[in-house]
């Protein structure tokens, strides 16, 4: 069965329907295209189409297709152009000739505008939702390890001591905005294209705010022709994922580095690890790299429908077909790296005394010692070559600063005060980092407060 055809002498070739067919993957929208469907059939009866009788007819029809469809045997045959005409099909099967009246003032060009926005909105929901989980699970594991500090890095060389919380905290900001920016799309999203009819507006007068309110959307679109040319609330849901990969790729990354044996941070548990086929002792941090190399695929969905609308002239095109496998991939790929990225933070043990040695063993001080300098007086350019000194020195004669006594840094230098030698203890020197957004103690347990409450918020 085709939605068209009466123009036609000749049915398609062979060639040209294997090409062209979606069904064996827009039937994800089957849901959809069916919860749609029936909210027009009710919006057909408002305009005099279908009488009552004929809208129950065919609504009830659809909720016996939607139970159909649960069946393996459902598309047993199917070859139909899309999952819309597979849907018309079987209406036709269950309900008879009522149900040539269904396409009435309505395109297939708005209806997979509908069809993909309600589908992406429930998906957007799973993805936040998955994304509130995983952040908590940040929280959590910052909480479990308070007074952990750690080196921070810079050009990946050991730069300034900090709480380990500090460093899960920065993580959550980009989360935080991450789901922001899922909101965002989703507010996108969720407006109602039905009533558009083909480009030029449906030639029936639907009352389109209400079916707007029957699906659950906050309004309608403003333009016709706008509808069945764009694909920007897809792109946009692409782009929240592609930020939020981004963000999951680079703790992959960090993690399979702290996890490392040369690191020895991290122990990640077994549940998400696993072994060599040849060397018996491995344990590789395969969930991270498989969280990473996902990331590259969800790049790839993004840039993909970019170049798709790229040049297209107004205003449906096929070509816009080509949307959903990215859509759908993006989206899957998506929710399965913040459910693994949850249960890896979930698991892990930091195993403290290890970059607390990193931090105790290197010169991650040396700025809190040039800062105390000029706090008593040293202009800090004199400050900080002061320090670089007696860095060199210490590295010529293997000293840590733990090494260097009150008397031995007088020595050195008679800028060096005894409030220098405090300096020279890490925790100390966050002490002086009270700074809003910085890694003072105190300020990082109150972010943590408030981390907390932001992820409560989003919550709800
Ligand atoms: N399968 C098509 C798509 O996904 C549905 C719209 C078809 N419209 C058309 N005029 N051929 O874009």
């Amino acid at each position: 069965m085709k939605l068209w055809g009466g123009r036609f002498e000749e049915g398609p070739s062979e060639a040209f329907e294997r090409f062209s067919g979606s069904l064996h993957f827009d039937r994800r929208l089957l849901d959809a295209d069916i919860r749609g469907s029936q909210a027009f059939a009710r919006a057909l009866e408002k305009v005099g189409i279908l009488t009552a009788a004929e809208r129950e007819q065919l609504v009830s029809a659809f909720d016996a297709i939607l139970a159909d469809a649960q069946t393996p045997a459902f598309y047993d045959g199917a070859h139909d152009e899309d999952v819309h005409t597979l849907v018309i099909r079987k209406l036709k099967d269950r309900a008879g000739a009522v149900a040539d009246k269904i396409h009435t003032g309505r395109s297939r060009n708005e209806q997979v505008s509908l069809d993909v926005r309600l589908w992406l909105r429930g998906e957007i929901d799973r993805a936040s939702t998955l994304l509130a989980g995983f952040m908590q699970a940040l929280l959590d594991c910052a909480r479990r390890d308070p007074a952990a500090v750690v080196p921070g890095y810079t050009h990946m060389r050991r730069a300034q001591p900090v709480l380990w919380a500090h460093y899960l905290l920065a993580y959550f900001e980009m989360f935080a905005r991450d789901h922001e920016r899922l909101q965002q799309a989703r507010a996108r999203v969720n407006v109602l294209p039905l009533g558009s009819g083909a480009l030029a507006g449906s030639g029936f007068a639907f009352d389109r705010d209400a079916i707007a309110r029957d699906l659950g959307f906050a309004s309608i679109t403003p333009n016709s022709m706008d509808v069945s040319a764009d694909r920007d609330f897809a792109l946009d849901f692409l782009y929240a994922a592609s930020t939020t990969m981004l963000h999951l790729s680079r703790l992959a990354e960090d993690w399979i580095l702290y996890s490392s044996e040369e690191f020895g941070w991290l122990e990640l548990s077994d549940g998400v690890t696993s072994g060599s086929s040849l060397m018996p002792q491995k344990k590789n941090p395969d969930s991270l790299e498989l969280i990473r190399g996902k990331c590259g695929r969800v790049f790839g969905s993004l840039s993909s429908l970019f170049v798709t609308m790229k040049g297209l002239p107004l205003t449906y095109n096929r070509d816009m077909q080509e949307d959903k496998e990215p859509l759908f991939d993006a989206a899957d790929q998506l929710c399965g790296s913040l459910e693994m990225a949850r249960v890896v933070v979930v698991s892990a043990k930091l195993n403290a005394a290890r970059p607390a040695a990193a931090v105790e063993e290197s010169w991650t001080v040396a700025t809190d010692l040039a800062e105390a300098l000029a706090r008593s007086g040293t202009p800090f350019h004199q400050a900080h070559q002061l320090v670089g000194r007696l860095v060199l020195e210490s590295v010529r004669a293997g000293k840590k600063p733990g090494d260097w006594s009150a008397r031995d840094l007088a020595a050195f230098a008679p800028e060096f005060t005894a409030e220098c030698t405090v300096a020279l203890r890490p925790s100390e020197g966050m002490k002086t980092r009270e700074i809003p957004g910085g890694t003072g103690p105190r300020h990082v347990a109150a972010a943590l407060e408030q981390a907390q409450s932001r992820l409560d918020q989003f919550r709800q």
